[in-house]
Parts: C-alpha cells; structure tokens; sequence
C-alpha cells in the first residue's frame, strides 16, 4: 500500500487503517477511528483520567507537548480546542506521530528537535507546555527547566520519575527514602544513575524526590504543586511567575550565559 504521511488521511477506511497501524510497533495508545486504537504498551488513557490532569478545554490556547512520542497527549489537547506544537528527537515518521497524525487528519506541527534547543524567538511562547516523561532523561534538567521557562507563557505540566518511594539500593532493591532513614523524609535530594540501573534504560540519568523536584522548578521560575504522587512518579502543575527570588535571579543569569555565550580577553 502507498501512503503519504504529509497529507490528511483522515477519510481512509477501517481495513486499510488497521494494516497501517499493525506496519509498525506503538508505545501509546491513541483511538483513531472509533473502536480503531493503537495497540501501545502504556495505557495513555488510564494516564490521563487519573495522573496528568489536562484542562477539560483548550479552546483558544497554544500548547508545546515536549517529548511527544507517538502524540497521544497532543492530539488530546488538539481535540480540547488547542493549536498544538509536538517536539522530539525522533522525527516523525520515526516515532509513529507522523502515521497517527496523518490518519486522525490532525494539524498538530511537529519538530524534530531538543528541549535545549528551545528558542521563543523562534516557535514562539506556549500558554500550556507539557514535560511529561522526559526530564529524568536529560543529563542537564536544569537547564531543560529554564528553557521550558523561556517558552512558556503561563503554565507548565511536567511528570517525571521521582525517587522519594523509588530509591535504588547498591543491591537494586527499591526502598522509600523514609524507610532509609526518617531524616530523608522530604530530602531535597536527587538520585544519579550512571548506567542502566533505572528500568535497564541507559537513558535514564536522575531522579529527584518531590521537594528536590518542587524547588528546581521554583528556582526556575515555575510555582508548583503536585498533581499527582505515587512516590514514583509525580505530576506537577505550575504557573511561570517572575524570577524576583534571588537564586531564580542567579538562576536566570546563568542561563543566558549558557544560552548567549561571550568569552572576551580583556
Ligand atoms: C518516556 S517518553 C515520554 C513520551 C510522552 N511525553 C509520554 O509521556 O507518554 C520520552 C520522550 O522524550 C523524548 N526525548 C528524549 N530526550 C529529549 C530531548 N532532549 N528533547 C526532546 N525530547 C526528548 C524521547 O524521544 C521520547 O519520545
């Protein structure tokens, strides 16, 4: 079967919809016609209902979804009335987005491209970024953190991995910083992996516990609650406020000194 993927192809037929899904494996699931869903591992669905807590609508409203994936959480948001912009470091037509986008006949853009790369003069601000399942990814969240800040314009949904009931002991049990010791009990503290301990993904670099997660966002420019908490993953929602506080200050200044460089002899 030929196909293009840059065209809208939301008119195709059941039959040939499910030979399109079935060319290719799916992490989230995502309905395409009704009754027709992606058959992903992870249960996007499940998610949304009882984790992330998405506004009902989005009418009107410009949401950046970073680490899109496959798309499910910026078709959702498309759906609510949002014009939506997905990046990745997978292409498209790598990561499944381009197939469901072209098959849901969805007007979502995507760019292929980093959380580092973020640049408001270039996409523009959001006034709803996500940042969901992708921070314990990055070797440099804080940095990832103050980007976000620099695109958004008002809030901020981030999930990630959080270490605060998912400690990993030299012996790889899993033991809650409270049962370590009762002083770790709302540490502000992060857990590094250098290898593949967490989950046998060499992608995974750190794990923050709640409070540790709470204040880079703080000094990053996001108030923040959590949303969502099993000890093991967290959901927070935040609103950018100004960086009056004197370490968001800091932190700031030494953003623009990675994001705009100079190294004069003088
Ligand atoms: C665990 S998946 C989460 C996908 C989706 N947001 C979700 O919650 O289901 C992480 C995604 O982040 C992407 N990713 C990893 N590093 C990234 C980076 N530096 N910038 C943007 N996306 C990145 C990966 O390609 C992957 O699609």
């Amino acid at each position: 079967m030929t196909f293009d993927l840059s065209v809208d192809n939301s008119q195709l037929g059941g039959p040939e919809v499910e030979a399109l899904i079935a060319s290719r494996p799916w992490w989230h699931r995502i309905e395409i016609r009704s009754g027709i869903i992606t058959p992903g591992t992870k249960d996007t669905f499940a998610e949304l209902e009882t984790r992330i807590g998405l506004p009902e609508r989005l009418d009107g409203q410009s949401v950046l979804d970073i680490g899109a994936a496959e798309g499910f959480y910026a078709f959702e948001c498309e759906k609510r009335g949002a014009q939506v912009t997905a990046v990745d470091v997978l292409p498209a037509a790598e990561s499944g987005f381009g197939l469901a986008r072209s098959l849901l006949g969805s007007k979502a853009r995507h760019l292929h491209g980093s959380i580092y790369n973020l640049d408001a003069a270039v996409i523009g601000e959001y006034d709803l970024v996500l940042c969901l399942g992708v921070l314990y990814h990055l070797r440099y969240p804080l940095l990832a953190l103050d980007n976000l800040w620099s695109v958004c314009k008002d809030r901020l949904i981030i999930e990630s991995q959080i270490c605060d009931r998912y400690f990993l002991k030299q012996d790889q049990q899993v033991a809650s910083l409270a049962d370590l010791s009762p002083e770790l009990t709302n540490a502000s503290i992060a857990q590094f992996y250098p290898d593949a301990e967490l989950s046998s993904d060499v992608t995974n670099w750190w794990s923050p516990s709640e409070a540790c997660l709470s204040q880079m966002l703080t000094t990053s420019g996001f108030e923040n609650r959590i949303y969502f908490s099993d000890g093991a993953r967290a959901v927070f929602h935040c609103r950018k406020m100004e960086r009056t506080a004197l370490s968001a200050r800091l932190a700031a200044s030494e953003w623009d000194s990675v994001k705009r460089p100079t190294l004069l002899y003088d």
